[in-house]
């Protein structure tokens, strides 16, 4: 049989309408994610698989494709979900979708600054509860972002830059800790620090590293302890970046102001204490679902497989870590 492109979920209409052209047959998942099962048979025989951090992508997944599979496009921009080092070994190349999401995750994750710093979700459930308010000079009172706020972030990648330039217009002070560069360094206008440094003064602590070995709770309980009581913790990265079992005590018991979550550890299990906490804001994972956002993120992966059956160069291949 020929070996077909297989796509483990819808994607968007645009791009879905983009398959015409493609030249092989194409099997398609349904909206939600394949069964492990589902998945396995599926992508028996394909040449290339498009999937979402959803799938699972290690050496059952190869096992079950088969050797004829040339390329994994991941339809995001993290790619914790798929074994790259299995991919290398087996001659796989793996694609992700860098730059596309970078506009639409920073204006998500000011979003979420903004709604945690200025209690936006906490009151919206007051008024939604229908106890009867009248204004007053103390109520939901909250952060001042534009009066001198501190924002710290970890990772000064294409996301991490973008949601600098916001905080920027803000009027914040910006650091920023990312290995490539020194603490001292300016960069964009963001001072670089240390992460300990940056966690001691930062009002807003915000989230954009990849998850991998060096970041896997990167956020623990001795982190937590180093951040100012009344700061505020924002992670619309990976939620394996966070102890959450360290984050929820802090939260619960004051020594944290708050924490606005887009990624969970056991996504997408949320842990329930977190829902009964005031000062948390919690969304399923949708920084980057802008509309055209997500138009771009899906073309980006499909011209990544047409690159490698065109035996082009991936235009964004993942360099294995
Ligand atoms: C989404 O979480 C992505 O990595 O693109
Ligand atoms: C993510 O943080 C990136 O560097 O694009």
């Amino acid at each position: 049989t020929t070996p077909h492109l297989y796509i483990a979920r819808t994607l968007t209409d645009v791009a879905m309408a983009s398959l015409a052209d493609v030249g092989l047959p194409v099997v398609t998942g349904d909206e939600a994610p394949p069964e492990r099962d589902r998945l396995l048979h599926d992508v028996a025989g394909a040449a290339a698989a498009v999937v979402t951090l959803t799938e699972r992508v290690d050496a059952e997944f190869f096992d079950a494709a088969g050797p004829q599979l040339r390329v994994v496009a991941n339809v995001a921009v993290g790619y914790d979900n798929i074994d790259v080092a299995e991919a290398a070994r087996r001659g796989v190349v793996v694609t992700n979708t860098p730059g596309v999401l970078d506009d639409a995750t920073a204006d998500h994750t000011f979003a979420m600054i903004l709604a945690v710093t200025r209690r936006v979700v906490e009151a919206d459930r007051f008024v939604r509860s229908g106890e009867p308010w009248i204004w007053g000079p103390r109520m939901l009172v909250g952060l001042d972002l534009s009066a001198g706020a501190t924002l710290g972030i970890v990772g000064l990648g294409r996301i991490g830059r973008a949601v600098a330039r916001r905080a920027q217009a803000f009027s914040m002070t910006v650091l920023a800790h990312d290995p490539h560069y020194a603490p001292g360094d300016k960069v964009d206008g963001v001072t670089i620090a240390s992460l300990d440094d940056l966690l001691a003064t930062s009002d807003v602590v915000s989230l954009h590293v990849p998850l991998m070995e060096a970041t896997r709770h990167l956020i623990d309980e001795a982190a937590l302890a180093r951040m100012k009581p009344t700061a505020y913790l924002i992670n619309a990265a990976r939620g394996g970046i966070v102890d959450e079992s360290a984050l929820i005590p802090a939260l619960r018991d004051g020594r944290l102001g708050g924490a606005a979550l887009d990624t969970f550890e056991g996504e997408p299990k949320v842990n329930p204490e977190l829902a009964t906490l005031e000062n948390v804001v919690l969304q399923p994972h949708i920084a980057s679902a802008g509309g055209r956002t997500r138009d771009r993120m899906c073309l980006l992966a499909l011209d990544n497989v047409r690159d490698v059956l065109t035996g082009r160069e991936a235009r964004t291949a993942v360099i294995p870590r």
